[in-house]
C-alpha cells in the first residue's frame, strides 16, 4: 500500500506530537495526517502517518494548521473509491475543515498569520495537522461564528443555499419538502428556509428506538415547519397535512428509493425535484404520470462542481455566498449541525460513528486544540 512515510500508532504519540508540526533535522518537517494508499473500507485503509511538509513557501502559498474537520459521507465514498472525484494515491482524507494561517508567501494578500481559513474546493486533504496550499484555494472566514460552524461551512450550507436559490424562484410563504431532513444539508435547508420565510416539510427515518421525538423536536427548534417520519410520508395522513400549506414547488432528495417517490408525489404542477445524495443506495423512482401530467422537473446538484465552475471566473459569487452564510451565522440564524468531537488520534471512532445509522450527529476531528 502506498504511503507518505512513517505510520504512527496510537500509543506512540505524546500530547506534543499530537498537535504540532514535527521537525526531524535529518528528515525535514512532517505533519500528521490520515492517509489512504488504496481504496477500500475507510476503517481499514486509513492510517495516521507522518506527511512531509516543505520548508519553503512559494510566493502565493499559505501554510495552514488545521484546527477541526468533519467526516462527511462523500469523504467515505472517496476513500471507498466510489466517488467521481478521485485523488492521486497516497492521499490525505477529508475535504472540509477550518485552519489557522501559520505563514504566508510574499505575494499573498487578504490573509495573514492567525486568520481562520477554509478550503473552497474539495481535494485538499484536511485531515492533517499542517498543509501548504495556493492561497486562492482558501477563503478567509471570521472566527466569531465558532469552530464547529467554520469547520462545517464549506460543504453543506452552500449546497442548501444554492438548491434554494438557483432552481425555483421561492417567495416568502412558499413551501418546500425534503427527505433526510436531519442530515447536515437538511439542517442547513431548514434554517435558511426559516430565515427566508419559506415553510419546510421535513421527512426523517423512523428511529428503531423511539427517539423520533428527539429528532423531531431538534429540527423544530431549528425552524422546521413540519417534521414527519417516512412512515407518515407514505400514509393517507400526509395528504391531509399538506393541505395546510401551499403545494411545494421544490423537493430535495438525498435518499432515493421510496422516499424520493413519496416526496415527488407531493410537488405541485411543474415542480422541481433536486437529487443531491443517495443515502439509501436505491435509484430515484418517479411515477411516469408525474412527468407527463404534472410536468415535473428532476435534476441533480453537485456543490463541488458548482464551486469548481465558478472559482476562476466568478469568485465574487462564491465570496458573496459565504459572506451571506456567515452573516446568518453571526445573527444566530444558521448554526453548525449537532456534532461529536474526537481527537485525531481517535479517528477510528469518528469514522465508525459516521457510518452508523440514526446517529444524528456530525463527527468532527479536533486536529489542533
Ligand atoms: N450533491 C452535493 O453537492 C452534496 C453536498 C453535500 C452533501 N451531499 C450528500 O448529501 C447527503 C447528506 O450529507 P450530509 O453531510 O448532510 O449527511 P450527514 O449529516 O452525515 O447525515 C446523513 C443522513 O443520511 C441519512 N441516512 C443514512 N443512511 C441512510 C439510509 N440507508 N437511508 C436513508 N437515509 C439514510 C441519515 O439519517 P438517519 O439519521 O436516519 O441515519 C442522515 O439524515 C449525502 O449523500 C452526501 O453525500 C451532497
Amino acid at each position: 500500500m502506498a504511503s507518505f512515510g512513517k505510520v504512527i500508532r496510537k500509543n506512540s504519540l505524546n500530547a506534543f506530537s499530537r498537535v504540532v508540526l514535527r521537525r526531524d533535522f535529518t528528515r525535514g518537517r512532517h505533519s500528521l495526517g490520515l492517509v489512504y494508499g488504496e481504496y477500500g473500507d475507510p476503517g481499514t485503509v486509513l492510517k495516521l502517518e507522518e506527511i512531509p511538509v516543505a520548508e519553503d513557501l512559494k510566493d502565493d502559498e499559505i501554510e495552514v494548521d488545521m484546527l477541526c474537520a468533519p467526516v462527511n459521507p462523500s469523504d467515505m465514498n472517496q476513500i471507498q473509491g466510489t466517488y467521481p472525484f478521485k485523488s492521486e494515491l497516497p492521499a490525505v482524507g477529508g475535504n472540509e475543515g477550518v485552519g489557522l494561517v501559520r505563514r504566508c508567501g510574499l505575494r499573498v494578500t487578504g490573509m495573514k498569520e492567525g486568520d481562520w481559513v477554509i478550503p473552497i474546493l474539495p481535494g485538499v486533504g484536511t485531515w492533517r495537522s499542517t498543509l501548504i496550499s495556493n492561497c486562492n484555494k482558501f477563503l478567509k472566514v471570521s472566527s466569531s461564528t465558532g469552530l464547529d460552524f467554520a469547520a462545517t461551512l464549506q460543504v453543506n450550507p452552500p449546497t442548501a443555499y444554492r438548491m434554494l436559490k438557483d432552481f425555483v424562484s421561492l417567495q416568502p410563504g412558499d413551501t418546500l419538502i425534503q427527505n433526510g431532513a436531519n442530515s447536515g444539508v437538511g439542517q442547513a435547508v431548514i434554517q435558511l428556509a426559516a430565515a427566508w420565510d419559506i415553510s419546510t416539510i421535513n421527512v426523517v427515518r423512523t428511529r428503531p428506538d423511539s427517539s423520533d421525538f428527539d429528532v423531531i423536536n431538534y429540527l423544530k427548534e431549528l425552524g422546521a415547519t413540519e417534521v414527519v417520519t417516512e412512515e407518515f410520508l407514505h400514509s393517507h395522513k400526509m395528504k391531509e397535512l399538506i393541505k395546510g400549506y401551499s403545494r411545494p414547488a421544490l423537493g430535495l432528495n438525498c435518499v432515493g428509493g421510496d422516499s424520493s417517490t413519496g416526496v415527488a408525489k407531493l410537488l405541485k404542477e411543474k415542480g422541481t425535484l433536486i437529487t443531491y445524495g443517495g443515502m439509501s443506495r436505491k435509484p430515484v423512482t418517479i411515477a411516469t404520470s408525474l412527468f407527463i401530467f404534472k410536468q415535473l422537473t428532476c435534476i441533480g446538484y453537485w456543490n463541488g462542481l458548482w464551486l469548481t465552475n465558478n472559482i476562476t471566473n466568478n469568485r465574487a459569487l462564491i465570496e458573496d455566498m459565504f459572506h451571506d452564510l456567515c452573516t446568518l451565522g453571526e445573527k444566530g440564524l444558521l448554526r453548525a449541525p449537532r456534532s461529536t468531537k474526537h481527537e485525531l488520534i481517535n479517528y477510528k471512532n469518528a469514522i465508525n460513528e459516521s457510518m452508523k445509522p440514526f446517529v444524528s450527529s456530525k463527527q468532527l476531528l479536533m486536529i489542533k486544540n
